[in-house]
């Protein structure tokens, strides 16, 4: 009997997802350290609470697989590409791997319509939502360097701005979650 309610394709761009986000984790660790060599230990620990994020991503791909009785599979994950030049390079370089990566779940999610594999394309929509916070979050880092005087900042600024990432919620609060009520 078939207990894989996985299509072969499905499976397929599961665990090329499973790997995208372990690669995600791969990157931001490498910022990470990056940043930490520069001096910013606040934006170093913001990157590595993320890579752990990443690795989450991951995990929950991979239990994913499993759940509905298909083959998770392990493969190599890529070097990252050379250090950034500057903060403003290293956001926008994550900036840019948060969009590839919002792009290839939304692969996922129309081949599991054209498939219709309703339970993959609302496992899908989670990812969907969480792209939105990803990406927010990184804009958010964009739009407060750039206020601390963007490629122009003085190291009091920077100093500043790093102390800030510290503290960061790992989270981005969404538009469409506000809500009038709110205190
Ligand atoms: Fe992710
Ligand atoms: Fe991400």
């Amino acid at each position: 009997m078939e207990t894989n309610r996985l299509s072969k394709k499905i499976e397929k761009i599961l665990n090329k997802q499973l790997t995208k986000e372990a690669n995600a984790a791969q990157v931001y660790l490498a910022y990470g350290a990056w940043a930490d060599s520069e001096g910013f230990a606040g934006i170093a620990n913001f990157l590595f609470r993320h890579s752990q994020e990443e690795r989450n991503h991951m995990m929950k791909v991979m239990q994913y697989i499993m759940e509905r009785g298909g083959r998770a599979t392990i493969s190599a994950i890529e070097a990252p590409s050379e250090d950034p030049k500057n903060l403003q390079d290293c956001f926008e370089k994550i900036f840019q791997h948060e969009i590839d990566n919002t792009n290839a779940i939304y692969e996922i999610v129309s081949l599991a319509q054209e498939e219709k594999d309703w339970a993959t394309w609302n496992f899908g929509q989670w990812f969907v939502k969480e792209q939105i916070e990803e990406e927010a979050l990184v804009l958010d880092l964009l739009d407060k360097l750039k206020i601390a005087g963007g490629a122009k900042a003085t190291q009091e600024s920077l100093y500043y701005f790093d102390s800030q990432l510290e503290q960061k919620e790992d989270e981005a609060d969404l538009a469409r979650d506000a809500s009038a009520e709110r205190p």
